[in-house]
């Protein structure tokens, strides 16, 4: 089996499938097919820690999805973020961490909650809504535009350039594909930074511009990352919210009888939706995993949706517990790649819980979830909605 092929987990019980892998403690080998050599996998908990934890003998440097390897690395190499390894990733990190921080993310809380707000008065008007199309990907978006520092006269046209390239298939983003709608969001930042350059703010883009070491492409690059990685995933974490609230009455009272619910709920989002389906690593030495011997320049993709549902690390893995505590999951990655805008992504989730239970008495899911083809992220490409008001 090709465990790279997106079609595979539209075809089969993903989650059924997984939990296989892990009370076998396999690591299985796919052979060329989506990865042009070929790649190992691995499911358990134990396993995803021990290839992503410091200083193990992996490099996200030839890419960190599958389709990468040594004979095709990823060009991005050692300039982005996410796929640099060492004392050039240390310094990129500590340079977006400025303002990918928690700092941030307390200043936006008023703002997130009343982008939440808004979204909210639009679905007061309909019975039905495609969560997957009109609240995931608006809520990253925006926090991704604070950031970065778009000035307020083009947010609308990059949110709409945003949901094209991240909004999933929906009919209603047919103006252009993904890839022209990803192209114009670079020509974009593309000009930002020309902008940026002759008139500096407190936005990441001239974070980046000030390093002398980075080129214009290095700073390209690396708000490519965080554009990518503050949308992709949130979007799904926050669509997957109301699978999870549907599935779980009475989750949004006991959320209201305990504010104090709030954190270990939106750690259980981020669990139990994994929205990062996979990362991928290149051996740079021999190494044995669960008694699998690896050989240095193998790739190998760690599962992060089933170590998340392992359940030798947590009871009931499949169900939504808005109480589970411990929760150490691995949604956000784990050693030194560790997600840097989990800060970000953490108050988003706590400022949608806060509204919903200001405003939601109960959600039902009326339509979906339809998955979205994909090995990359987890998400819906549907989920359809029906709200019942305070
Ligand atoms: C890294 C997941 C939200 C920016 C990562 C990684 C994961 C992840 C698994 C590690 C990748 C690896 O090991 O190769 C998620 C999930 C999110 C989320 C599930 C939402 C629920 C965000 C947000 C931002 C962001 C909101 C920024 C606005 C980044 C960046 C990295 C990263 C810049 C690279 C860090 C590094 O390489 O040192 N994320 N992420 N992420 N994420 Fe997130």
């Amino acid at each position: 089996m090709d465990l790279g092929d997106p079609g595979l987990y539209l075809d089969i019980d993903r989650y059924a499938f997984w939990d296989e892998q892990i009370a076998d403690g396999r690591v299985v080998w796919s052979d060329p097919g989506s990865s042009p050599n070929g790649f190992w996998s691995v499911f358990s908990y134990d396993a995803v820690r021990q290839v992503l934890a410091p200083n193990g003998p992996f490099s996200s440097e030839y890419g960190m999805m599958i389709g990468f390897d040594t004979t095709r690395p990823d060009r991005s190499g050692g300039q982005m973020l996410v796929v640099t390894d060492g004392t050039h990733h240390e310094r990129l990190r500590k340079l977006a961490g400025t303002l990918l921080s928690r700092r941030t993310a307390t200043a936006l809380t008023d703002f997130v909650e009343q982008e939440v707000r808004d979204l909210l008065v639009k679905s007061r008007e309909t019975a039905e809504t495609d969560v997957t199309v009109d609240l995931g990907p608006h809520i990253p978006a925006s926090v991704v535009c604070e950031i970065m520092g778009v000035p307020p006269a083009d947010r609308d046209h990059l949110l709409t350039l945003t949901n094209h390239a991240f909004g999933g298939s929906d009919d209603s983003f047919s103006k252009m594909t993904p890839a022209e709608a990803h192209t114009e969001i670079l020509l974009y930042f593309d000009s930002l930074i020309e902008t940026r350059k002759r008139r500096p703010g407190d936005d990441l883009v001239s974070v980046f511009l000030a390093d002398p070491e980075l080129s214009d492409t290095d700073v390209l690059m690396n708000c490519d990352n965080v554009l990518i990685g503050g949308n992709e995933t949130t979007r799904h974490a926050v669509t997957a919210t109301f699978n999870a609230l549907s599935s779980t009455p009475g989750a949004l009272d006991a959320l209201r009888a305990d504010p104090a619910l709030n954190p270990l709920m939106v750690e259980e989002i981020i669990r139990w939706s994994s929205p990062a389906m996979h990362v991928l690593r290149v051996a740079t030495d021999d190494v044995v995993i669960n008694d699998q011997p690896i050989r240095r320049n193998e790739p190998v993709v760690a599962w992060l949706p089933a170590a998340n549902r392992d359940y030798r690390e947590f009871a009931d893995p499949h169900v939504f517990r808005p109480d589970r505590r411990p929760n150490k999951h691995l949604a956000l990655g784990h050693g030194p790649h560790h997600c840097l805008g989990a800060a970000l992504a953490r108050m988003e989730l706590s400022a949608l819980l806060r509204v919903l239970a200001d405003e939601v008495r109960s959600v039902e899911v009326t339509d979906g979830p339809i998955w979205q083809r994909s090995v990359l992220v987890q998400g819906y490409r549907r989920l359809a909605v029906g709200f019942e008001w305070q």
